[in-house]
C-alpha cells in the first residue's frame, strides 16, 4: 500500500479545514508547510499539497516548484481553496494553468471556501479593501465582476467536506 502525506499552507483556516478532512478520510498525516522538512516529506509515495488562492496564486506553491526534481518519482497532488465558486470553470482552469507545473500531469483539485476577515492579516485586509474599492468604482460591472464583488464583501464559509470526495477517490485509485 502506498503511503501519503499532506502539506498545507493556510492563512485564515480554510485550507487547514480541508487538510484535516482529507487527513481524517485518508488516515494520513497533515502538516503545515512551516513544519514540513523535505527529508521527511520524501519518505512518502504520495505528496498532497494544499494552499489558499491569493491574487490568483496558490499560497505556498513554491514548495512544489522548488522541489520538483526531488518529487520526480512521487505522486504529487495539488489542491487549492478559494472564494471563487467551483462552478466558475474558466476561472478555476486559469488557477490551474498559472500555478501547476506543466507537462508533469499533476492532478489539481479546487475546493470552494469563503472569506474570513476575522483571522485575516492586516496587509491582506488592506489589499481586499483596495480591491473592493476599485471594483465598486466600476459603473457597469460584468457578471464575473459582480460575482467577485459579492463573494469578497463579507465573511462567510461555503466549505463542505463532500467537496474532497474526487481527491479522495483519486488517491485511493493509486
Ligand atoms: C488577499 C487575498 C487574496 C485572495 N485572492 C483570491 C483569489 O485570487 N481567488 C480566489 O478564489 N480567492 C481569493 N481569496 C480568498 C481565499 O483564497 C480563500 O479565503 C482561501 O480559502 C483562503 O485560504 P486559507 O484561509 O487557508 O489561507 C483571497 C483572499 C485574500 C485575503
Amino acid at each position: 500500500m502506498k503511503t501519503a502525506i499532506l502539506v498545507y499552507k493556510s492563512k485564515t483556516g480554510f485550507t487547514k479545514k480541508y487538510a484535516k478532512w482529507i487527513e481524517e478520510e485518508l488516515n494520513c498525516n497533515a502538516m503545515e508547510l512551516e513544519d514540513a522538512h523535505i527529508s521527511e516529506v520524501l519518505k512518502y509515495d504520495i505528496i498532497i499539497f494544499g494552499g489558499g488562492m491569493h491574487a490568483n496564486r496558490i499560497n505556498g506553491i513554491k514548495f512544489i516548484r522548488d522541489n520538483i526534481e526531488l518529487f520526480k518519482n512521487k505522486h504529487i497532488i495539488i489542491f487549492a481553496t478559494g472564494a471563487t465558486p467551483a462552478s466558475a470553470i474558466e476561472e478555476v482552469k486559469k488557477f490551474e494553468q498559472v500555478n501547476i507545473p506543466s507537462g508533469l500531469n499533476i492532478p489539481f483539485f479546487y475546493f470552494q471556501s469563503g472569506m474570513n476577515y476575522k483571522d485575516m492579516r492586516f496587509n491582506d485586509r488592506i489589499m481586499m479593501s483596495s480591491f473592493k474599492f476599485l471594483l465598486s468604482l466600476k459603473r457597469s460591472k460584468n457578471l464575473v465582476e459582480q460575482g467577485t464583488m459579492e463573494s469578497i464583501s463579507t465573511s462567510y464559509d461555503n466549505s463542505k467536506q463532500k467537496y474532497i470526495e474526487p481527491l479522495i477517490q483519486y488517491v485511493r485509485s493509486l
